[in-house]
């Protein structure tokens, strides 16, 4: 067993547990990291049992300023992090013109910026030093499909999801003479708490083919960063969605993309 550790945050739910339970099967240290202590605490005690592992549940909320410094603290104390999977993350469906600052929905997109986008770089900025110490580095920033498309009806979400997108590309780019590799994986619909939290699950894109299970979305993004692959879109039916994205005509992809996001 190696004594190195990876930091997943979002790892008391969905696909973050599913990477947290692929680490630990192929005997890597684990530190989670997501606001629900209860279900951390429980998932580190059956993954240390499991399979013989060092697993630590580290509580964060990422969505207050400074949460990300915060974690990282507590979770690099002495100890070396050489796996970073960077999979928190939150989105709200609804008009972006519906609600005015103050209420709920403004309230969420904020929180969706903060957790998506700024904490996200933040740990990545806080962990490539020493991901280059390590004999082999890698970073694993979950994106979406969303982040291939602008999003009328889940606007900020997806602005967010093509921050990832651009942001791990020019990273792995950087890094490209180092052994560190930064991979954007995009999952389509995959069965999580997302759409019930986010407010859309009677949205048009929860009822076009079957969502993926969070197993098979984490399992494939997993292999993908241990490949250092740049992007990894999962699942055929998804992958044909993002060349349909890139062969459409620029024109029609937001009016095509209002319409699957719609509520039906
Ligand atoms: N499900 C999909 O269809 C889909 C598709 C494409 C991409 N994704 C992306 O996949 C990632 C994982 O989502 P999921 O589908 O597994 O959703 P999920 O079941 O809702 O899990 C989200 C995770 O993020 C954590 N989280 C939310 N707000 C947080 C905060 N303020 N601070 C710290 N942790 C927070 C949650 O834990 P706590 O509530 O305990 O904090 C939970 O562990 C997200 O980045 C999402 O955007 C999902």
């Amino acid at each position: 067993m190696t004594e190195t550790f990876t930091l997943i945050t979002g790892a008391s739910e969905g696909i973050g547990r599913e990477f947290a339970k692929i680490a630990a099967a192929r005997g890597r240290n684990v530190i989670l990291s997501a606001r629900n202590a209860e279900k951390l605490e429980a998932l580190a005690a059956e993954l240390s049992a499991e399979h013989g592992v060092q697993a630590v549940a580290i509580p964060a909320d990422l969505a207050e300023p400074g949460g990300a410094e915060a974690l990282w603290a507590k979770a690099s104390e002495g100890r070396k992090i050489d796996f970073l999977i960077n999979n928190a993350g939150l989105g709200r469906h609804g008009p972006f013109d519906a609600e005015t600052p103050g209420d709920g929905g403004w309230e969420r997109e904020l929180a969706s910026i903060q957790v998506n986008v700024v904490a996200l770089t933040a740990l990545m900025k806080l962990a490539i030093p020493h991901l280059k110490e390590a004999e082999r580095g890698r970073v694993l920033n979950v994106a979406s499909l969303a982040g291939f498309t602008p999003g009328p009806g889940m606007a900020v979400y997806h602005a967010t999801k093509a921050y990832v997108v651009s942001l791990s590309r020019a990273v792995k780019e950087e890094l490209a003479d180092t052994d560190v590799t930064v991979t954007a994986l995009c999952p389509g619909a995959t069965e999580s708490e997302f759409f019930k939290s986010a407010n859309m699950r009677s949205a048009r894109i929860t009822q076009i083919g079957k969502p993926m299970t969070a197993r098979d979305v984490a399992e494939e993004g997993y292999d993908a960063a241990i490949r250092g692959d740049s992007v990894a879109v999962t699942g055929a039916l998804n992958i044909v969605a993002r060349w349909a994205t890139k062969l459409l005509p620029s024109a029609l992809v937001a009016p095509i993309t209002k319409k699957v996001l719609a509520k039906v």
